[in-house]
């Protein structure tokens, strides 16, 4: 593998290649980083709980950064020791007004979640970001939190970052949200803090909850009745020490790896296993892969196991459609992968989710796997992809995308030939230090 990243830590423009080659050995130990979506809630939370708690294991990426940025400039201390942070919360009603702009960078759990919780405070806060960033859907948080009573105006009628927000005086409301989206309903339900009464969001089928798992651990009072959330606000949270678990999402990228290199095995250790996040270890498993989970434990809230892969010859094409998406919301570009190798056509639909993530996923993958000489077909709500034994090394481009890059990297491990990723250093977005770990386990 060789690189000449130029700038690391620049997702987009950056003029940066990272060379991934295609290899017959794939093995190791592992430990993937820290779970991006409990490490963004852990700062939220414990910023807004009254007194100091701990986060361990927390996550140093880009997106997480984000997050610690902007509870600052809003003035929470934050006593930044690697890995663990202390947290000094304010108290749900003790941020201060930020004195500039909050830029989210190419978080969107920051943006939309942070959206939330300004929703419930009387003073004004302007959020934007990166290009990507500014080019995301944020009428679904805008339109429930209007309806709670914010102010809220933002860029080309009110769809994209930047955003204003006046908060403050949130009543209560009963929300169907049109999508399953974690981002939207822990959004909602942040303002709920401020509202007096019951805020009550349901969602058409389930996505991640660890919103759900972790706010009443920190003293909210929060109900789940199927797909329905409650929570009663005005009530104060206080502080709490948490240890986050790995990223399935950023071990997922091992998996898949492990699947497609011939003889390959690797051991994947300390992975959060909540089964709203393993959409992906269901459908690698109907494809015909070996996932053991061993050691299953608990982590603070939330199910952890170690994670064997063991490669598989003979992949067979799958069908993914309907409640199992948001899942395995994020891992779609992975599985994409997955299925360029597997025997038959893999149908993937009901996921229209992807053309609004950090980038239009559906059209990133389908372009990036036809340079490798797979067959694609694009669908509105999806794709379909035939399996081959073979893929061609081409030069790949990740779009800006930390997903994009890290699928393309693995689908060059299994490439004949070298593969080059363009703008390879969207990946420290979620995953910092990828590359090395890829380079670990191929030689
Ligand atoms: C996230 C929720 C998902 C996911 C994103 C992180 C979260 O987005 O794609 O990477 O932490 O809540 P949506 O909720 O918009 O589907």
């Amino acid at each position: 593998m060789r690189g000449n990243s130029a700038k690391p830590g620049t997702s987009g423009k950056a003029l940066d290649s990272v060379e991934v080659k295609g290899t017959k050995l794939f093995r190791g130990e592992l430990t993937p980083p820290p779970d991006k979506s409990l490490s963004h809630r852990a700062v939220f939370f414990s910023s807004l709980a009254n007194g100091t708690g701990k986060v361990s294991n927390f996550l140093r990426a880009q997106d997480t950064e984000s997050t610690m940025h902007a509870f600052r400039s809003l003035g929470v201390e934050i006593d930044d020791r690697g890995r663990e942070l202390i947290i000094h919360g304010k108290g749900i009603h003790g941020l201060a007004e930020a004195t500039d702009v909050i830029d989210c960078g190419n978080s969107g759990t920051t943006i939309r979640l942070l959206s939330g919780v300004l929703a419930g405070n009387p003073f004004f806060s302007v959020l934007t970001g990166d290009e990507s960033l500014r080019g995301r859907p944020m009428a679904r948080v805008i339109k429930p939190l209007t309806q709670m009573g914010a102010l809220i105006t933002a860029r080309a009628d009110n769809k994209y970052p930047p955003v204003a927000i006046k908060g403050g005086g949130l009543k209560p409301i009963s929300y169907a949200m049109p999508m399953s989206s974690a981002q939207v309903k822990s959004s909602v339900l942040l303002a709920g803090l401020y509202a007096e009464g019951e805020t009550v969001v349901s969602e058409p089928a389930r996505s991640r909850d660890h919103t759900e798992r972790m706010l009443p651990s920190f003293g909210a009072d929060l109900k789940v009745d199927g797909l329905t959330v409650t929570l009663t606000g005005g009530k104060d949270l206080k502080p709490l020490d948490i240890i986050v678990p790995g990223d399935i999402s950023s071990a997922a990228f091992f998996m898949v790896a492990a699947l497609i290199v011939p003889g390959a095995e690797v051991m994947i250790r300390n992975v959060g296993i909540n089964p709203t996040r393993t959409g992906i270890i269901t459908v690698l498993e109907r494809m015909g892969a070996t996932v053991r989970k061993e050691n299953i434990r608990e982590v603070s809230g939330e199910p952890v196991a170690d994670i064997y892969c063991k490669g598989t010859s003979g992949l067979r094409a799958v069908e993914v459609s309907g409640d199992i998406v948001p899942s395995l919301i994020d891992e779609f570009p992975i599985l994409c992968i997955a299925a360029a190798r597997a025997e038959g056509v893999t149908t993937i639909r009901g996921a229209e989710e992807l053309r609004v993530k950090e980038s239009d996923r559906i059209l990133a993958m389908a372009t990036e796997l036809r340079k490798m000489g797979v067959e694609v077909h694009e669908f509105p709500d999806g794709l379909s992809i035939t399996g081959s034994e073979h893929l061609r090394a081409a030069e790949v481009e990740s779009h800006g995308d930390h997903r994009i890059a890290m699928s393309m990297a693995v689908a060059g491990l299994a490439a004949d030939g070298v593969t080059t990723i363009q703008n390879a250093s969207a990946v420290s977005i979620s995953f910092p230090g990828f590359f090395e770990m890829i380079a670990g386990c191929s030689s």
